[in-house]
C-alpha cells in the first residue's frame, strides 16, 4: 500500500496534511490541495497487465472504469467503503465528419457522456463518495451547474448518504436538475451564480459538517485522473498529441494534467500529449489569463447557453494554470455560434453531446486555422456530457429559436427541423 497524503499545491508552501483530515484547502496558506502518495509503486509492465486482466473480471470494482486503476489513486486503505455503478467503460468513437469539420485528417472523442449519470462526474463522484464514507461522513453537498449535481445525487443516494444540492436558479438544464430530484436528493436554487453559491456552500458545509463533493475536493480530481488512464489504455499506451476538453471549473483539466504527469512518471507512456481548454466567450476567465497574463481576474456575470460551464471564478485555475503550461498546452475561447454548430455537427457524426461539451470541436476548428494544432495531428476531444442532458438547446436550435444571452439570435446553419404532415401516404410521399 502506497501512503497518501494531501500537500498543499501552492509552491511556496507544500505543507502535508493526513489523508484523513476533512479539508479542501490549505489551513496555512489557503492553496488548493493535491493527494500525493509515496512508497513502493508497482511497475509499468506490472501495471498494464493488471489493468488488462481486469477486463475480464466480473468483480465491481475491477468491472468499474475508474477503480480499475486504482493503483493510479491509491488513497484508501479499505475498498469497503466503495460505491460503484459501473462508472467510467466509456468508448473511444472515431468521428470523421467531426474531423473534417475541425480541420483535422482524423479526430477521436471520449465520450463521457455514456456514464451511469451521463457525464464525466462520475469518475470523480465515485472515489469522492468512497472518502465521505472512510471518514464517516453522513451528509454531502455540492454547488453545481447540474451535472456533479446529478451525479452526486446518485452516489449518495446508492451509498444511503444524505445529499444537499445548490443549483443556480434558472441556469440549469431541465434534464439535470430532474435527474437531482428524481435520486432524491434534496435540492436547493439559489438565486445568484454559481460562484456566489459555491462560497454559499463552503460556508454551510463548514458550519453544519458537510463533506463538501465540489472538485475543489482533491479526490474529484483523483477519480477524474481516470478518465485519462483509460483513454490511454483504449490506446494501448500510446499517448496522443493533444487532448481537448471544455473549461469550466478547471476540476478536468486538473486532474487530467495530473494523470499525464502521473503516467509519465509510472513510465506507461512515452510522450506528453499537450491540453487544449476550450472556454465559451462569455465566461472565459483562465482564456484571459492564459492569453495576457497577470493577476487573475473571474468575470462577474459569466454569461453562455453552454450552462454547464457558466463560471466566472473558476476554483482550479493555479492547478489548471500549471498542468495546461507544463504540458505546452493551449486556451482558446469559441463563441455561442461556434459551440451550437460543432455540436450539430457532432450529433451528425450519430455521436452526439451537451453543448458545453461541444466547445471542444468548435475549439479544435479554430486552433487548426490559427496553425496551432497541424491537420495531421492525432486528436482526443473529451466529450464531458450526454446529448440527452440539454434536450430544449437542441430543440431550439433545430427550430432557429435558440438565442445567445443578450438576444442575439444564433443561425440554425445544421437546421433540421420536423415536418408536421396529414395522415395521408400520398402527401407523404411527395415529400419524400
Ligand atoms: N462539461 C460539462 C458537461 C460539465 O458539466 C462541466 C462542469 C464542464 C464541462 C467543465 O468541467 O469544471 O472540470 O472545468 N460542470 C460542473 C457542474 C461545474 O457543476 O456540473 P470543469
Amino acid at each position: 500500500m502506497a501512503n497518501a497524503e494531501l500537500i498543499c499545491f501552492e509552491p511556496a508552501c507544500r505543507a502535508r496534511y493526513a489523508i484523513t483530515e476533512v479539508l479542501y484547502n490549505c489551513t496555512k496558506c489557503g492553496g488548493l490541495l493535491e493527494v500525493i502518495y509515496g512508497g513502493d509503486r508497482p511497475d509499468a509492465a506490472a501495471l498494464r497487465r493488471v489493468f488488462l486482466e481486469r477486463r475480464a473480471s466480473n468483480a465491481p470494482l475491477d468491472a468499474s472504469g475508474v477503480w480499475r486503476y486504482r493503483e493510479m489513486f491509491p488513497f484508501l486503505d479499505d475498498y469497503a467503503c466503495v460505491v460503484t455503478l459501473r462508472e467510467g467503460n466509456t468508448p473511444l468513437l472515431d468521428a470523421p465528419l467531426a474531423a473534417r469539420y475541425g480541420g483535422l485528417d482524423r479526430l477521436t472523442f471520449k465520450h463521457q457522456g455514456f456514464n451511469p449519470t451521463g457525464s464525466f462526474k462520475d469518475n470523480g463522484m465515485t472515489c469522492a463518495t468512497a472518502q465521505a464514507r472512510r471518514l464517516g461522513m453522513r451528509r454531502v453537498a455540492c454547488v453545481s451547474t447540474g451535472n456533479t449535481s446529478a451525479s452526486m445525487a446518485a452516489y449518495a443516494a446508492a451509498a444511503g448518504l444524505d445529499a444537499f444540492i445548490f443549483l443556480p436558479h434558472g441556469n440549469i438544464s431541465f434534464g439535470k436538475l430532474a435527474q437531482a430530484l428524481e435520486y432524491g436528493a434534496r435540492t436547493f436554487e439559489v438565486e445568484a451564480n454559481f460562484d456566489q453559491i459555491l462560497a454559499l456552500v463552503r460556508v454551510l458545509a463548514e458550519r453544519l459538517g458537510i463533506y463538501l463533493l465540489n472538485s475543489v475536493n482533491p479526490f474529484r480530481i483523483e477519480g477524474q485522473k481516470s478518465i485519462i488512464i483509460e483513454m490511454l489504455d483504449q490506446r494501448d499506451w500510446r499517448a496522443p498529441d493533444w487532448i481537448v476538453l471544455p473549461g469550466g471549473n478547471l476540476g478536468n483539466a486538473s486532474a487530467f494534467g495530473k494523470a499525464l504527469r502521473e503516467c509519465g512518471e509510472a513510465g506507461l507512456i512515452g510522450g506528453m500529449p499537450r491540453l487544449a481548454v476550450i472556454q465559451a466567450e462569455g465566461a472565459a476567465p483562465f482564456y484571459d489569463l492564459f492569453s495576457h497574463g497577470g493577476e487573475f481576474r473571474a468575470v462577474a456575470k459569466p454569461e453562455t447557453l453552454a450552462t454547464a460551464i457558466r463560471i466566472g471564478d473558476p476554483v482550479s485555475w493555479p492547478k489548471a494554470l500549471h498542468e495546461v503550461r507544463s504540458s505546452q498546452g493551449v486556451v482558446e475561447k469559441v463563441t455561442e455560434q461556434e459551440i451550437a454548430d460543432a455540436k450539430a455537427q457532432i450529433g451528425r457524426c450519430g455521436i452526439g453531446c451537451e453543448p458545453a461539451s461541444a466547445a471542444t470541436l468548435a475549439g479544435i476548428r479554430k486552433l487548426t486555422a490559427n496553425g496551432v494544432m497541424e491537420r495531421g495531428s492525432d486528436v482526443v476531444a473529451v466529450l464531458t456530457g450526454n446529448l440527452l442532458k440539454d434536450p430544449d438547446y437542441i430543440y431550439r436550435y433545430h427550430t432557429r429559436k435558440l438565442e445567445a444571452p443578450g438576444g442575439i439570435e444564433i443561425r440554425s446553419t445544421f437546421g433540421n427541423q420536423s415536418i408536421v404532415v396529414p395522415n395521408d401516404p400520398d402527401r407523404i410521399a411527395e415529400l419524400l
